[in-house]
């Protein structure tokens, strides 16, 4: 390989919108790193529409090539637990943000950030995964951890079109709970009861409250939005109900009241899909594993390299459903 495809970000002003452009580099002119990944797919995930507007300054040096996940092929390898040809899978410590991503042909890794693909997921299925089904499975780790059951009660699951809630309504609907998705889209309606939603709402039913509790309806959560749904969510869980917050789509603060902790047993737990490597293998295993989700094909949009800055645009435009896969040139 002499040289490749890069989408690269470039600093315009400290604090602008940077200017992406399609660029060719060499190997030298990435983020140090002593693993040779030939990228096959990439995704985009909601940090990656923001990053590449400059939003809430997600990425701080410059030049940069984004992209928080990738998976690919081993193409050379320093490190020896990593072999030529080894199918791989890295996300997060810092990808696309505070070092070259997925957004190029290929990617130089500290071998300590690449998992090797678990048995039975292919290097497709498990860029649609991606950062969010990792952390829409991390939820349900969790989630079950701390009591989470069919028999609880209903599960919602805010933001329900985006690409973390796709595939957490799959999990969940493949372990027989029953799904509530809140989804501001009402052009959606069939295709998340295609992935298993039993109930759909519309967001303006979370509306602010002064009372610290409401009516319990639910048995847990898994939610993208954050903001005032949050709030909502926790005045409406069910007597020890499970909440996962990992998202702000919808705003960062809310407002709660310790009563439903205290007369509940509500939990509200936080994912934080940057895992520690041995938690990223129990997980990945259990997503090739017992929570396979069976509409990977569904939730996928299949998008070409030069698409990416149309379809990051569509993403800050709540335009985009499920999750967007860039297929590179090498898949
Ligand atoms: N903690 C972590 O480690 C971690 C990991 C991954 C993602 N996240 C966060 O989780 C959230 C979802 O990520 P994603 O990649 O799934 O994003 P996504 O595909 O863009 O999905 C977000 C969904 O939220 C809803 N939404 C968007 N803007 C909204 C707004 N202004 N108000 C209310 N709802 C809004 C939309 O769903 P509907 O149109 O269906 O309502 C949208 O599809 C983001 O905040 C992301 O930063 C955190």
């Amino acid at each position: 390989m002499k040289t490749f495809q890069a989408l690269r970000l470039f600093e315009t002003e400290a604090g602008g919108i940077p200017d992406a452009r399609f660029v060719t580099l060499s190997e030298d002119e990435l983020s140090p790193g002593n693993v040779l990944i030939r990228v096959a797919y990439t995704s985009v995930n909601y940090k990656d529409a923001l990053a590449a507007a400059g939003i809430n300054r997600i990425i701080r040096n410059y030049p940069r090539i984004g992209g928080i996940d990738l998976t690919g092929t081993v193409a050379r390898s320093e490190d020896s637990r990593f072999q030529e040809g080894d199918q791989v899978i890295v996300h997060g410590f810092g990808l696309g943000v505070d070092r070259d991503g997925g957004y190029a042909e290929y990617a130089r890794i500290d071998g300590d950030m690449v998992l090797h693909l678990p048995e039975g997921l292919g290097l497709f299925d498990a860029a649609v995964l991606g950062v969010a089904g990792y952390t829409a499975a991390l939820s349900v780790h969790w989630m079950e951890h701390n009591g989470l059951t069919p028999a609880g009660g209903p599960v919602i699951v805010t933001g329900a079109t985006g690409g973390v809630a796709s595939v957490a309504i799959d999990i969940l609907s493949g372990r027989g709970y029953s799904v509530a998705a809140m989804t501001g889209k009402a052009e959606a309606h069939a295709y998340l009861r295609e992935l298993g939603a039993a109930e759909i709402l519309d967001p303006a039913i979370a509306v602010p409250s002064s009372r610290p509790m409401d009516s319990a309806r639910w048995g847990g959560a898994v939610d993208s939005v954050g903001g005032e749904v949050l709030g909502w969510i926790l005045r409406t869980l069910a007597p020890e109900g499970v909440a996962a917050s990992f998202g702000n789509a919808g705003g960062a603060e809310f407002g709660a009241s310790v009563l439903p902790f205290i007369l509940r047993g509500a939990r509200l737990i936080g994912i934080n899909g940057n895992s520690p490597m041995a938690l990223r293998e129990v997980v990945w295993n259990k997503l090739a594993g017992e929570y396979r989700p069976r509409h990977l094909d569904r939730i996928a949009e299949v998008v070409t390299f030069d698409q990416l800055p149309g379809v990051m645009e569509n993403m800050r435009n709540r335009l985009t459903r499920g999750r967007t896969v860039v297929r590179m040139r090498s898949a």
